[in-house]
Parts: structure tokens; sequence; C-alpha cells
């Protein structure tokens, strides 16, 4: 049987009068790729920051590898291997490429500095930082100036970003916002490979159908709060609920 890597109970978040999240029971396997789509104000960001620890919850569970991590403070899921995926805005502008990637994964060592050890683990932070931005495909542009890159190279600095803290499951929410669309399958495939080669969980929000379609194994579809339906793209885009609360012109089968 295939192992839960994550799971929401209940899962609740209210903003006043608004049910933002509905009740959402999220079971998500370990090393799968799986999408959550529905349209603007479905709660899909806010599910998103109810898991990463952004959020509290209302109400509600969330288990990591079956332990209750609902009061985990936002650091500690990091460390715990939830990485949620940085915005272009934690880009530090005038540090290049290279020391943006080197300060995320020094972040997430808890060492304390001293003059012994501080060369060889700024050597291995800087080894990591490097296979982080191989994986993107943004070598060779390690001492750019961050804030001189194209944007779609940006999109792959905050991945770069997020692999250098070592996460387990990866939370990215609309990875290619903002990106002209000639660019979206290249980035996509930066995401499949960090899935396949790096083993990695991934839980994508995309609005870009034919991306979903294509590269995810189970889809969660949301609606005003709660799952609408559930189940691999073909189900999904074959179901007539879909199709008449969300999919309906993005995408036919
Ligand atoms: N911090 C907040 N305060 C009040 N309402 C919010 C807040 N964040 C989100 N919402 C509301 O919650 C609903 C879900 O939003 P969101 O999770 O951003 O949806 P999605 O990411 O699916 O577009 C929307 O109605 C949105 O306006
Ligand atoms: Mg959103």
């Amino acid at each position: 049987m295939d192992e839960i890597i994550l799971e929401t109970h209940k899962l609740r978040k209210e903003f006043g009068g608004l049910v933002a999240v509905n009740d959402v029971d999220l079971r998500v396997k370990r090393g799968s790729l799986h999408s959550i789509i529905g349209p603007n104000g479905a709660g899909k960001t806010t599910l998103f920051n109810l898991i990463g620890g952004n959020l509290k919850p209302t109400s509600g569970i969330i288990r990591l590898r079956g332990e209750d991590i609902t009061d985990v403070p936002l650091h500690r899921r990091a460390h715990l291997g939830i990485g949620r995926s940085f915005q272009i805005t934690n880009i530090f502008p005038n540090l290049t490429v290279l020391e943006n990637v080197r300060l995320a994964a020094q972040a997430m060592g808890s060492d304390t500095f001293n003059l012994w050890t501080h060369y060889r683990r700024f050597r291995q932070y800087e080894e990591k930082a490097m296979a982080a931005l191989e994986e993107v495909g943004l070598s060779g542009k390690e001492q750019f100036p961050a804030n001189m890159l194209p944007h779609g190279d940006k999109r792959k600095l905050e991945l770069a970003i997020l692999l250098a803290t070592d996460p387990e499951i990866l939370l990215l929410d609309e990875p290619s916002a903002g990106m002209a669309s000639e660019q979206v399958p290249e980035l996509m495939d930066v995401i499949m490979r960090i899935h396949r080669d790096g083993g990695k969980t991934i839980l994508l929000v995309e609005h870009n159908m034919n991306v979903v379609m294509n590269i995810s194994e189970w889809i969660t579809v949301m609606h005003q709060g709660a799952i609408l339906a559930e189940g691999t793209p073909q189900e999904i885009a074959a179901n007539e609920t879909v199709q008449q609360a969300y999919l309906g012109e993005l995408y036919k089968l």
C-alpha cells in the first residue's frame, strides 16, 4: 500500500464569516505529484498556508508521516521537510544567484558557527547550493546578481532556494505565474525532474490545465473551500461535476 506522507483531517479556516477551507480531508501519497486545482478563491492558497504553517487553522488536524503537526510553528515545519515556495520578493536582489541559494541552505543548518567549523560548513552549503542550481538548470549563472535574471529564471531560482533547504514535500503555488507561456514547459520539466530524480513529493497549484493534466499523478479539485472531486487526470477531465464547476472551456478531454 502506498504510504500517506501528508494528511489533513477536517481542516478548516474561517476568515470572519468566510469559510476559506471547509473541513478538507486531503491525503498525499509519498513521492506523488499531486495537483490541487479550482477556481480563484477556492481556498488553494489558504490550504497551502495551513499546511506550511503560515496560518493557524480554525479547526482540524494536519499529520505529517502520521504525526500531528497542527501546532508546529512555521520554522519547525521546514525542518520537518515541508518546503513552501518563496515568493520572488524573498530573493535578495543584490546578492548573486549562488549567494541567495547558499543562504537558504545555511539557514537550514542548525549548527552554531565558530572559526574551526566555519570554512568547512561554508563549503558544504556552497556545494548544496551548486547542486540545487544544477537541478533547476541555472548552472553557469551562479555569479549573476539575482535581479539581473529574466523572470523565468527567477522562478527557477525560487525552486533552487527551496531545494537547498532539503524538503521532502514541496508546496508549489502557481510556480508559472507571470511567465510567458513558451517558458512554462521548461519550468514544468524542472518540476518533473525534481519529482522523478529527486524522489520528492510535490503538491502543485497550477492554473494551466494542459500542464496539470500532463504532469499530475493525482488531482484534487477544490470549490468554495471544499473538495469537489479527486482522481487521476483522466478521471477529473471526464468528471461532469468538475466540468460544470470549473473546467468548462478550460479543458476538454
Ligand atoms: N488573509 C485573508 N483574510 C481574509 N480573507 C482571505 C484571506 N486569505 C484568503 N481569503 C479569502 O479566502 C478565500 C480563498 O482564498 P485563496 O485561498 O487565496 O483561494 P485560491 O488560492 O484558491 O484562489 C477567498 O475568498 C479569499 O478572498
Ligand atoms: Mg491562490
